[in-house]
């Protein structure tokens, strides 16, 4: 039987959060640096080469032309942090995901665009990598657990397929799915969370400029640990609406229920904009902890994006907005 140790955080595994996966994530960060200086440093290089060695038949397409209108006010975080550590919980509730997340595989990989919508369509991904306009942007990622990281991610603009999918003007919302595959992703054995891990935007959320889906990242084919082939970023939301390896689009009139507000709905709601004034109902939001730099920096209103994003909820202050 399974030793539980007792933490002033400690919540079932069930209602696992990813406050707890933080402290985890800070221990790796701590750990890392004083790896750095050591040969122990060597099996965690050689895996991240390793990863990013994978064939894969979009590889010769990168790196895509940066679109310099979104400019970082941090560095770049470095690559292997972010291979080596990460939110996917398909393949783990823990951050050490990375090689449990190669069971993934990335061909064939379709994508269906249906429900409200003129006529159902599915697309293959590498089909629909030569039908969008493709662009680098380097984009803040603000986690819910108060840390951030800054990435050049590559992709295309929600906006585009969302104009390939031909919705009807009564859609109201777009629901996105993650593939489900119990056999692949070990994590959703675990019946007690609601799988698949689904995640919703409002028309106007998904057609706003900042709404990137994301093929690629570093230069390169993102990885199936930050949820390749096809992943959400929204950089102004919270991070767990950034939903990974999507195969499904649904145009609905229903708000959709995301995976964490099904498990949490105390905690976390659709609309999850990042805002310092309103903390977590357990935890502080006002700062955050630049997981590359290990800098602790004043979280910003909107992640820093309000002038893109803010005019989407003008007149909507009696809505929960900021969880
Ligand atoms: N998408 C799926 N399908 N499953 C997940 O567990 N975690 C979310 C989001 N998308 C998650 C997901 C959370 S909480 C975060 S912070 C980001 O992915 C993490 O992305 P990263 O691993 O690239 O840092």
């Amino acid at each position: 039987m399974q030793v539980i140790r007792r933490r002033p955080w400690h919540l079932p595994e069930r209602l696992a959060t990813p406050e707890a996966l933080f402290l985890d994530r800070r221990r790796f960060v701590a750990g890392a640096a004083a790896l750095a200086l050591s040969p122990a440093t060597m099996p965690v290089t050689a895996f991240a080469q390793r990863i990013a060695d994978l064939p894969d038949p979009s590889a010769s397409l990168y790196p895509f032309k940066r679109n310099e209108k979104y400019p970082l006010d941090r560095p770049i975080t470095n690559e292997s942090i972010n291979l080596a550590y990460n939110n996917f919980f398909e393949f783990g509730s823990s951050k050490s995901i990375a090689g449990a997340a190669q069971a993934l595989k990335l061909r064939p990989w379709t994508v269906t665009l249906d429900g409200m919508v003129e006529k159902p369509q599915t697309f293959g991904i590498d089909e629909l990598l030569a039908r969008m306009p493709l662009e680098e942007r380097l984009y803040r990622h603000r986690c819910v657990e108060a840390w951030s990281m800054a990435i050049p991610w590559s992709g295309f603009a929600l906006a585009e397929l969302v104009k390939l999918a031909r919705p009807l003007s009564s859609a109201k919302y777009l629901r996105m799915e993650t593939f489900h595959d119990k056999a692949v992703a070990s994590g959703q054995r675990q019946t007690w969370y609601p799988w698949p891990y689904v995640e919703g935007l409002t028309m106007a959320e998904a057609t706003n400029e900042l709404a990137l889906l994301v093929t690629g990242a570093y230069g390169k084919p993102v990885s199936k640990q930050m949820g390749a082939p096809l992943r959400l970023a929204v950089p102004w939301k919270y991070g767990f609406k950034s939903i990974k390896s999507i195969v499904r689009f649904t145009f609905t009139d229903k708000q959709p229920k995301g995976f964490w507000e099904l498990l949490l709905a105390a905690e976390y709601g659709f609309w999850a904009n990042v805002n310092p004034d309103v903390p977590h109902p357990r935890w502080s939001q006002a700062t955050e902890e630049d997981i590359g730099t290990g800098e602790r920096r004043p979280t910003l209103k909107f992640n820093g994006y309000g002038e893109y994003v803010a005019g989407l909820y003008a007149g909507m202050e009696q809505e929960r907005l900021w969880t």
